[in-house]
């Protein structure tokens, strides 16, 4: 199983919207057998809650997914359980590389690498821009060509 980790910094907004637009994506493509999703924060204020009411209301419009995810903290062995850790903006990718103990070698990018040209080099945080549905239009675009990567790479 590929296993995919979408990181942000509260894990209610950009992360779950992220794993919900991915697992649909990959519903879709009918590789849930061969690959899986989840998603954590750098941050534990949030562990065990439902996303944010906007990233509901959002997925909701969009008739995606998210009944199963909750909110939980990154920690070490996220290294060693994923394949690739996918982080929104570039804070959350060098907080996730220092919690790094090479004991892992999960690949770790930022999901607007995989876009050619992007729009933004990181995800915009809803939480403060309140801007939910400029956020979904990055992360649906980096959700797609973040699969089209992972299915060349592994051939499938
Ligand atoms: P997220 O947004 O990282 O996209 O989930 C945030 C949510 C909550 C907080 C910060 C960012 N917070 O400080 O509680």
């Amino acid at each position: 199983m590929i296993r995919v980790l979408f990181v942000c910094l509260g894990n209610i907004c950009r992360s779950p919207m992220a794993e919900a637009v991915f697992r649909d994506l990959v519903d879709k493509e009918n590789l849930t057998d061969r690959i899986d999703a989840d998603s954590g924060g750098i941050g534990d204020w949030h562990s065990g809650e439902s996303p944010h009411k906007g990233t509901r209301e959002l997925l909701d419009k969009y008739q995606i997914g998210y009944k199963e995810i909750k909110a939980r903290q990154v920690n070490l062995s996220d290294w060693g359980d994923f394949d690739y850790i996918i982080a929104m903006d570039e804070q959350n990718r060098k907080d996730m590389q220092n919690l790094s103990n090479k004991a892992g070698d999960a690949k770790l990018a930022k999901l607007m690498d995989f876009v050619q040209d992007p729009q933004e080099e990181n995800i915009p945080d809803p939480y403060y821009t309140g801007n939910f549905d400029y956020t979904y239009e990055l992360i649906s675009e980096g959700c797609n060509e973040l699969l089209r990567y992972i299915r060349t790479e592994n051939n499938i």
